[in-house]
Parts: C-alpha cells; structure tokens; sequence
C-alpha cells in the first residue's frame, strides 16, 4: 500500500515535472520582403554585414533548400500564413498583376482561410503581425476589415496594409504609376482620336450627333481622365498608409524613422506578453523598394541603398534578439527568419544603382521559379531543442511553419482542407539531419499556372525539377524579364516546353543545362512519375473565387481608407512617435 502510495507520488511529481519543463514556446517569426539567399553572411556573403540574422544560424538551423511557395509577396505570404499552396485560397493571380496594388482592393485572404494566427490565438497565444501585410483588407465597405489580419487571428496588427513601393517615397521614382501610364496611355488616345474624329465629322455635317449627346461624350472623356490623373495624384496618401490595428496612425506613411518605430513595438508586444505564450510576425518592410534607412546606416554599407536598407533590417533582428535575451524568453522561444522570396533582380534604377538583392550562384529572382525566385534563407532557432549549427539540405517550404508552429502550440491541424506544409520537427529534431523531408514532391507555381514540379525521390540524392515553362527574360540573354521589370506567367511572356525541362538540382544547382534522354537514360520514366505526381494534385485543387481578379484588383473609391483631420477628410495625418527611443 505504501509502495503504491509512494508510486502515485512519484507519477504525480513527474508529470507536474513535465508540465513545467514543457510550457507552450513562443514564436517569433520574421518574414524580410525580397531579401535574397546570397544576402545574408551565413548563405556566404562576405561583404554584406548581418550579424545577427548570422547569430541565428549560428545557434540554430540553417536551411540550404527552403523554398518560397510562390516567387511573389502575396501568393508567397497567403502560402505561409495558411499552410497551403496560394491556389487553394484563390490567392493566385490569372492575369499579369499578382499582387494586390491598392487598399481599397476587394480582394484578400478570404475569411474561411485559417491562418496560424487563429489557430494559436485559440490555444490563449497572444498574437501580433508588425509590419507588412499584403493580403488585402476590406471586401464591401471600407469599415468591414474582412481581410484585415485582426480578422486572421492577429490581436494586434501595426503596419502598412498593402505594400511598400518606389511611389510611396517622394525622389524614389515611381514603378507602378508608370505601368499605370503606360497601361491607360493607349485606351487614352483611343478615346481622344475617337473623340476628335466624331467632333471632325460632325463639323463636316457627315455625321449627325445630337448636340447634348456630343457635350456629354465629352464630359464622360474628361471625367474618366481627369479620375486617372487625380488618382495617380494622389497614389501615394491613398495607398502608403500605417495602420494600427484598424485605424490610420500616419497617412501618407513616412520613412523617418520607421524601422525604429517597428522594431520598439514588436519590443513592446514582447514585453507585454512575456508572460504569456506569444506569437509575433514580424514582417519587414526592408528590402522592398522604395530603399530607406536612417541616419545611422544610410550610407554606411559596402553596397549602397540596398545594403544600407539590409543591414538596417539586421539591426532590427537583433532588437528583438536582445528582448529575448534580456527577459529570458530565449530558450523557449521558437524564432524563425526567411523572405516571402528571392532578390527582386531587375530592381535597377534608371541611372543604375542596384537596388535588388543577390541570389548567390541561382539563377532568376522574384517573380519567376527558378531558384532564385523560390529558394530562399530559412533559418529556426530555438536552443535546447534544434542542435546549434546544424544544416538541413532536404526540400523544405514557407508552408511547414503552419503546422510546425500549430503543433507545437498545441493546436490541432485543420481536418476539412488540404494542408500541403509538413510539421519541421520530425526534420529538425533527428539527431542526424536525413536527407530527405516530407516533401517527396512540391509544386511550383507562377500566379495561377502550375509552373514547375520538384522531385526528392525517397531512395536517392537526385532532386529532380521539371519546367512546363519558363519566362522569356528580356533582352535576351539577361537574368531577368529587365523590360517588365518582373516576369509574367502566361501568353507571349513564356515558351512552354515540351518535353518538359528537366533539372537535377543536386548536381546542377544553378540549372544551367538540362538533362537529356541522352544525358539521363530515366528521362522519360522520371518525367511520367512527375507528371502523374501533378495529376495527383491537380485533383486536389478546388475551383475557388479569384481574389486577384481584375474585379477584385481594381481601385474602388467606397473601399478607401482617409484620415479626417479637424479640417475635415484630408487623408493626411500622424500619431505617430518618430522619436527613436522616445518617452514612453
Ligand atoms: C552580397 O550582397 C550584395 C548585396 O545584395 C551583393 O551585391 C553581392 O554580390 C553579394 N555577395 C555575394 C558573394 O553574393
Ligand atoms: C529619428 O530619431 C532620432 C533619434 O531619436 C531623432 O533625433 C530624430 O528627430 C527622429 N527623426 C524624426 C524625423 O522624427
């Protein structure tokens, strides 16, 4: 009796032990906008300086084949807050745009979507997106934030809605109002030559149109370019805003400052929570054109705006590093740093300064699917349970922090929808890495066409990729589509391929020459085991509602967001603090 007295005691002490030794991590999770893999020093740059994303690898895991699961900020985060390919949720574009542009778009992350966030939120997380979002925000009127992270799980959210671009920063030049213009240029003169002809002919009493008719045409003409011209005015208060959480707290947004300000507020929300489990995205606005960084590294990197803007951004890793650190949340605390994608290559300014980040020895960038669009640096660090300096080189995606983090919190996965990540700790945790994942398959898309499938076979080291097409770079010969400035998916923009191109990355990582049935005698085996793999999938994508259709793309006045002053609507205002540091 005693015995089992005593047995009960010792079962009692050790699952209490258990429960203590295993509190609910925390997550942070930093997401940098268009950081290449050859950027960062732990992927081999020498003359770049992040130490701190460095610190990372140093005491975690590094990724050598983490891959994006859409070479392009929308398709690529949706993919990454959901767990699933960006087709599932019909974040992937038919059309050219493959991306939301305005906020007051209807488009975004639908609300039948579950995000991580929501999932943990569920669990008692505290969750926080700080920084960029890009997954659209209202749907009918400019008050139902359907889209708006606080209705994805997200209890707090402080940052700028759609995305930062060359138009919101005055001197930058300008990437979209120049498509813009070169887009409505043409129907513009269409409009003006027919316009001139009809007043011509009826001058001539060739043609008989009513008067008021006439007077009327006239004004729809003047109307619809005089709505363009407002409407490229005025781009950027409309569409460069801060947000906290659903109200404006600087419209239009501004630069001074602004890694600072974020940085101290993720710093903030750690604080707040340290007590309680936490989820933090932290996604940075850096290096996405328009470049910023302030006083104290503008000018100071070996590879001008860009640099400046990358290490600014290192910086702010190591800002919430040290928070960690100093509220010793360190070893219970899940960190995890990547890109939405790979270096945006054709990002050069008319007089030729470089403002895109590097790919390392990969071909391509953001845009296409080439390595240097999808692979990007992955990078957990989590000591006491990930072994420090271990590197993975097996296929792994942006979509496996959906279920690593749910798991891990506690959370069931979601039973109704397919879920294509795959829980990372399995991979991570083994006490030798195996080289291969979960992922015997991943799919590659380009907005809404299957682009390109990746094959790990389970019994070997080859890691096959075939092409069903490839982008048509321009001018010829270039690493990139430099006269669109990034490449397009479908239409006269690609040669499809048939056969198919065929890669065996592990010994051809740059995919410079493509495999043969010469050169490989599986050839066409591979190929059928490839295109069966895609068949497979194909009939696990559902026919959704397009959120990047044209309807759901355009500009739509009820949807816009302004910022009334005491003189009114102004759309211009700031509660923001600039002040680096300043009084609480
Ligand atoms: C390091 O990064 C800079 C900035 O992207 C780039 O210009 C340079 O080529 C990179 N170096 C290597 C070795 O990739
Ligand atoms: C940015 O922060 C610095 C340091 O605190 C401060 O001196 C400066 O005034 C701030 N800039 C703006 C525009 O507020």
């Amino acid at each position: 009796m005693k015995i089992l007295l005593l047995l009960l005691l010792l079962l009692l002490f050790l699952s209490q032990a258990e429960s203590q030794a295993a509190p609910k991590p925390n997550f942070v999770l930093i997401m940098a906008d268009d950081l290449g893999i050859g950027d960062p020093g732990c992927y081999g740059n020498k003359t770049l300086r992040t130490p701190n994303i460095d610190r990372l690898a140093k005491e975690g895991v590094k990724l050598t084949q983490h891959l994006a699961a859409s070479p392009l900020c929308t398709p690529s985060r949706a993919a990454f807050m959901t767990g699933r390919y960006p087709i599932r949720s019909g974040m992937a574009s038919q059309y050219r745009t493959g991306v939301f542009l305005f906020l007051a778009s209807s488009g975004g992350l639908p609300e039948s979507e579950v995000t991580f966030a929501r999932l943990l939120k569920n669990q008692g997380y505290e969750t926080a997106l700080i920084g960029k979002w890009h997954l659209g925000t209202h749907c009918r009127n400019n008050s139902d934030f359907c889209h708006h992270p606080s209705s994805h799980g997200f209890d707090y959210f402080h940052g700028i809605p759609v995305t930062n671009l060359r138009d919101c920063k005055p001197g930058q030049g300008s990437v979209f109002t120049s498509a813009i213009r070169l887009l409505v240029f043409v129907p513009l003169q269409v409009i003006a030559i027919a316009l001139l002809t009809l007043a011509a002919l009826r001058r001539l009493g060739l043609l008989h149109v009513p008067g008021p008719v006439f007077v009327c045409l006239l004004c729809l003409a003047a109307g619809i370019l005089g709505a363009l011209l407002g409407f490229l005015h005025y781009f950027r208060p409309l569409n460069c805003l801060l947000l906290q959480n659903r109200h404006i707290s600087q419209q239009p947004l501004s630069y001074d400052n602004l890694t600072q300000r974020l940085t101290e507020d993720a710093a903030a929300f750690i604080r707040r929570n340290a007590g309680t489990p936490f989820l933090l995205v932290f996604s940075c606005l850096q290096v996405h054109t328009a470049l910023f960084a302030s006083k104290d590294f503008a000018g100071k990197s070996q590879h001008g705006a860009y640099g400046d803007a990358a290490e600014e951004m290192d910086w702010s890793v190591g800002q919430i590093l040290n928070v960690l650190e100093e509220l010793r949340l360190t070893n219970n605390t899940l960190v995890y740093f990547s890109s939405d994608q790979g270096a945006h290559v054709e990002e050069v300014t008319t007089r030729g300064d470089i403002h895109g980040g590097s790919n390392g020895i990969y071909k391509g960038g953001k845009g296409n699917n080439w390595e240097g669009g999808v692979r990007v640096p992955g990078l957990l660090r989590w000591p006491g349970v990930l072994e420090a300096g271990l590197e993975v080189h097996a296929p792994t995606s942006n979509m496996d922090i959906f279920p690593t983090v749910v798991t891990l919190a506690g959370a069931a996965l979601p039973q109704d929808r397919v879920i294509d990540g795959r829980d990372l700790m399995p991979l991570l945790r083994s006490p030798s890495p195996p080289s291969h994942s979960e992922h015997e398959f991943l799919f590659h898309y380009c907005n809404f066409y299957l682009n390109a499938v990746r094959w790990h076979p389970r019994n070997s080291s080859s890691i096959w990729k075939v092409f069903l097409f490839t982008p048509n770079f321009t001018p010829e010969g270039a690493n990139g589509c430099f006269l669109t400035h990034v490449c397009f998916c479908h239409g006269r923009f690609v040669t499809r391929h048939e056969p198919p191109l065929l890669f065996d990355l592990s010994k051809d990582p740059r995919e410079s020459s493509p495999v043969t049935p010469s050169t490989e005698p599986r050839f066409w085996e591979i190929l059928e085991v490839m295109q069966r793999a895609a068949d497979r999938h194909a009939r696990t994508v559902q026919e959704v509602p397009n959120q990047l259709s044209l309807q759901n793309l355009l500009w739509k006045p009820w949807l816009q967001m302004c910022c009334s002053s005491a003189s009114g609507l102004s759309c211009q205002c700031d509660q923001e603090k600039q002040d680096r540091g300043g009084s609480p």
